[in-house]
């Protein structure tokens, strides 16, 4: 194999890691009480529904390099409240959990782990 091919062989190699990027959104349930139901779904595909008792969780990964649209939504049911949450995008991809975004579904709504803090919203309608 000559000097070219070799470049060319190792650059091809490179990118093909550079153009891969797995994210992995968890999210965990940590109410007692009713199990929680979980739907996630963006244009890039349906994640399925799931239902989690007290610390149950549930996980997908994807490619971020690949998707069209940089966005995954929950929607997330429970007897105290519910409501559709951006689970990723570019902000929560840049400012907040990057590659690797854990969710805790509490009392007052979802929250995302930061760094040592849990950044939380409130469910957008309660019950
Ligand atoms: C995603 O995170 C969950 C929870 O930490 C883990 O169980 C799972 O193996 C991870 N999946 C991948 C593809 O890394």
């Amino acid at each position: 194999m000559n000097w070219l091919s070799k470049i060319v062989i190792l650059s091809l190699v490179f990118t093909t890691a550079n153009a891969y990027s797995l994210t992995n959104v968890t999210v965990t349930n940590e109410l007692t009480g009713d199990p929680i139901t979980v739907h996630c779904y963006s244009s890039n595909g349906d994640e399925g529904t799931t239902s989690l008792t007290l610390f149950g969780f549930y996980w997908f990964s994807f490619d971020s390099d690949a998707l069209t649209e940089k966005k995954f939504l929950c929607s997330i049911t429970t007897q105290y409240g519910s409501g559709d949450y951006e689970v990723w995008n570019i902000y929560l991809m840049n400012n907040r959990c990057g590659n690797n975004c854990q969710w805790k579904v509490h009392l007052s709504g979802p929250c995302v782990q930061w760094k040592d803090t849990l950044v939380c919203q409130p469910w957008q309608n309660t019950n």
